[in-house]
């Protein structure tokens, strides 16, 4: 109740100094996506990070994120920031379970001041706006801005795509462009554990560029058409993993607009003729045909005797 209170004098009082979606107030700053988009079955990112003033204190406290259904603002994450020396561990890295459902689990990283959560399975009804806000020891700070989660109806199944160890796939990505707002980035996240894949980039002529992450992944979809597909050469059993596909758009000042999408990759383990089995098969081939050359000598033979 109070702290319902609270959130709500605070998005009253301090909405005026709001940039985008970069929220800042003496010293403190947090940054979170306007709207997130993602399909029903799968699962979205909530993006959140925040800077805090100067301090010589080690940092303790919680990770909170809200949901606003129905007017009321719920606890849908709590996760321990880990005490000095990591003494309980990184609580905040292994919490999972909080509706019952195992459905939110922590996807930041608390040495970057990265606050985001996953959330999996989706459904319509995850449709909702969501606020991020963290509880130190120095202080407590939370967005105005809240992010709005759209759950849309799944066009069929989280896609899933196959693929032989040594070859190419095509990781599909297609969507439905965000109109009035300016396309930015495609990047390909790993979903479990969550890690950075590769980030393209729209440049102003129109093509896309991208830092590192190697020649081995390709764009080969094109954004701009809602198609952002990423093709991965040199498949091993080591991309055997399910994907999140983030398209970002933003608009002035500073707001982000992200589309997601999940697709599993299965790699298939090539089937190697192994040396030996080779040469077992060449010789017993051998084997055969001298048999039946020998069969026909002896019938030939046999024929001429008759004669
Ligand atoms: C938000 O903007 C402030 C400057 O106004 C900047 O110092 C800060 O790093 C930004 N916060 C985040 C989390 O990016
Ligand atoms: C941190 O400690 C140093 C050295 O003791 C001091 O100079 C500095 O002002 C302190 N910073 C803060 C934010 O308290
Ligand atoms: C989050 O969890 C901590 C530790 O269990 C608890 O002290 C705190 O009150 C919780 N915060 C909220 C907002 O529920
Ligand atoms: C978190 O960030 C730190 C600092 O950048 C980095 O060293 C560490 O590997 C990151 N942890 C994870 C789990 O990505
Ligand atoms: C979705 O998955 C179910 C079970 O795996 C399957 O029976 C169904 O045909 C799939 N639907 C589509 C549209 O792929
Ligand atoms: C997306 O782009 C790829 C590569 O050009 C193409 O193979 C695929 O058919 C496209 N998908 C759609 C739905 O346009
Ligand atoms: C790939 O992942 C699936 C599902 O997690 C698993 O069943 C399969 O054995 C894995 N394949 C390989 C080659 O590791």
């Amino acid at each position: 109740m109070m702290s319902s209170l609270y959130i709500w004098l605070s998005t009253v009082l301090l909405s005026v100094s709001v940039q985008g979606s970069n929220f800042s107030l003496n010293g403190w700053s947090m940054t979170v996506a306007d709207e997130v988009r993602a399909e029903e079955g799968g699962s979205a990112v909530l993006p959140c990070s925040f800077t805090h003033p100067d301090t010589n204190l080690t940092l303790t406290g919680s990770v909170i994120w809200y949901n606003r259904k129905s007017l009321n603002y719920n606890v849908i994450f709590n996760c321990t920031y880990p005490g000095p020396d990591h003494s309980q561990g990184d609580v905040c890295e292994n919490v999972r379970q909080w509706d019952g459902e195992n459905r939110f689990r922590f996807a930041g990283n608390l040495s970057n001041k990265d606050l985001s959560i996953m959330m999996e399975g989706l459904s319509r009804e995850d449709t909702d706006s969501y606020q991020c806000r963290v509880d130190l020891n120095i202080n407590s700070f939370q967005t105005t801005t809240l992010t709005q989660l759209e759950v849309e109806a799944a066009q069929g199944n989280v896609s899933v795509v196959s693929g032989t160890e040594g070859d190419s796939v095509t990781l599909p990505c297609i969507f439905r462009s965000w109109g009035s707002h300016t396309l930015t980035t495609v990047t390909w996240m790993r979903k479990e554990p969550y890690q950075h894949i590769v980030t393209f980039t729209a440049q102003s002529q129109g093509t896309w560029t991208t830092g590192h992450g190697g020649n081995r992944y390709e764009l080969i979809g094109n954004p701009w058409e809602g198609n952002a597909s990423l093709r991965i050469n040199q498949l091993s059993v080591r991309d055997n993993h399910t994907y999140l596909c983030l398209v970002e758009y933003r608009s002035e000042p500073d707001s982000q607009y992200l589309i997601q999408k999940e697709t599993r990759l299965m790699v298939h383990v090539r089937r190697t003729v192994s040396t030996a089995m080779l040469v077992i098969s060449l010789v017993s081939i051998l084997l055969m045909l001298i048999i039946i050359i020998f069969v026909i000598f002896r019938k030939k033979e046999g024929g001429f005797c008759r004669e």
